[in-house]
């Protein structure tokens, strides 16, 4: 006969292992991405405002045994941390300094200049002397913030189209094609012992990625630094361009500059365009949302393969590819659900929605194995 007390030990004894089975013990048990790749280069992720927030400790757990670098996938952005002429709102970004410190993870700031998710009063203003200003207090007040705070930034992101010519945006407009090396220069100036990065998608793509070899070429002949290129890495299943990727790896890092994978993931669904554009959409149909229950084999078999060679060309220029980042920890967080469509139910990362590791992060870490 069991005793009170054997009962109430065996209760203890189920709910240890049931807990190690499935909350912050498992995680502990899956292997480390960023443990498994230390020698080799950082392992980053996007991170949300939920996840800086840490209200999930089961997630911050998993965060820090997998990454030792991240981004924050929205709120440094200037709508976000600029949202009126003279108001910046620092509180998420100190939030997220905070966290990196805690969690020995660096920060890769994004991003100081983008055309995108600007802030609402930019659309009002139409003279070159406002832009200026604006581009120069951002820069000067958000750089210098954050220096000694974030390990990286992100100074201008997607400025070239997919020819390799200048993007109309509203600083080109404005400021003229030396925007870019004006945002570096007071980057530089405002946090001196920050590393300075361009980032882009498709700047793998021979054509854009001649105009970004000649633009960032520009940066430098005027004395500006620049530490780093960032290829966002924006790709799809099946069709992942390695020979482009290593030819950039090499092309870029011949001019001196570090190579970073800043925001991959890997496109499941159907698209009819490639890229990153977050301005492009595409028009929802009957067949646009294809796995809304499960990823079938194939494509997983498929995804890993892709994941595999990608790691393993990583592998070959470790001594060029200083980073990889993951846009978003698992599934379920990844913009690819929403975008360039809403409502899909999408699989481009190594952990699914659960945080269980998928057959590409296998493959992914038995290349060290
Ligand atoms: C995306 C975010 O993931 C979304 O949450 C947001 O709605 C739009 O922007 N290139 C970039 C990132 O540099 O900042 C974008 O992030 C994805 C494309």
């Amino acid at each position: 006969m069991l005793s009170k007390n054997h009962v109430i030990t065996l209760k203890a004894a189920a709910f240890l292992s049931l807990s190690i089975l499935h909350g912050t013990g498992y995680a502990q048990k899956i292997p480390s991405l960023k443990d498994t790749f230390k020698k080799d280069f950082g392992i980053g992720t996007a991170l949300n405002n939920a996840q800086i927030d840490e209200r999930d400790p089961e997630t911050t757990a998993f965060i820090v045994r997998q990454f030792n670098m991240a981004t924050p996938e929205n709120i440094m952005k200037s709508a976000l941390i600029h949202p009126k002429w003279d108001t910046y709102n620092f509180e998420m970004a100190d939030k997220l300094v905070a966290f990196g410190k805690k969690h020995n993870i660096k920060i890769n700031g994004h991003t100081l200049v983008w055309h995108s998710q600007l802030p609402p009063f930019i659309r009002g203003i139409k003279s070159a002397d406002s832009i200026r200003t604006f581009f120069t207090d951002h820069i000067k007040t958000v750089a210098g913030r954050y220096e000694g705070k974030v390990y990286s930034w992100d100074v201008v992101n997607e400025a070239l189209n997919e020819d390799g010519t200048m993007r109309k945006s509203v600083f080109l407009q404005y400021l003229g094609d030396d925007f870019v090396t004006e945002a570096f220069r007071l980057a530089q100036q405002a946090a001196p012992k920050t590393e300075l990065y361009y980032n882009d998608y498709n700047n793998e793509q021979p054509a854009k990625r001649a105009g970004c070899l000649a633009l960032l070429k520009k940066v430098k002949e005027a004395g500006v630094r620049i530490d780093g290129v960032g290829i966002q890495g924006h790709w799809h299943v099946g069709r992942v361009p390695l020979k482009d990727i290593e030819e950039s790896i090499l092309q870029y890092s011949a001019m001196g500059l570090k190579v970073m994978f800043t925001e991959l993931d890997i496109e499941v669904l159907p698209r009819n365009f490639q890229g990153a554009d977050v301005g492009q959409r595409m028009a929802a149909n009957a067949q646009s949302n294809p796995y809304p229950d499960a990823l079938p084999d194939s494509v997983q078999q498929q995804l890993a393969a892709d994941y595999e060679a990608l790691f393993k060309l990583f592998l070959k220029h470790k001594d060029k590819v200083t980073r990889v980042t993951f846009w978003g920890v698992n599934d379920g967080d990844s913009w690819l659900n929403g975008w360039p469509v809403r409502g899909r139910t999408n699989y481009p990362l190594l952990f699914d929605r659960k945080n269980q590791p998928k057959p590409a992060f296998g493959k992914v870490i038995a290349l060290k194995k």
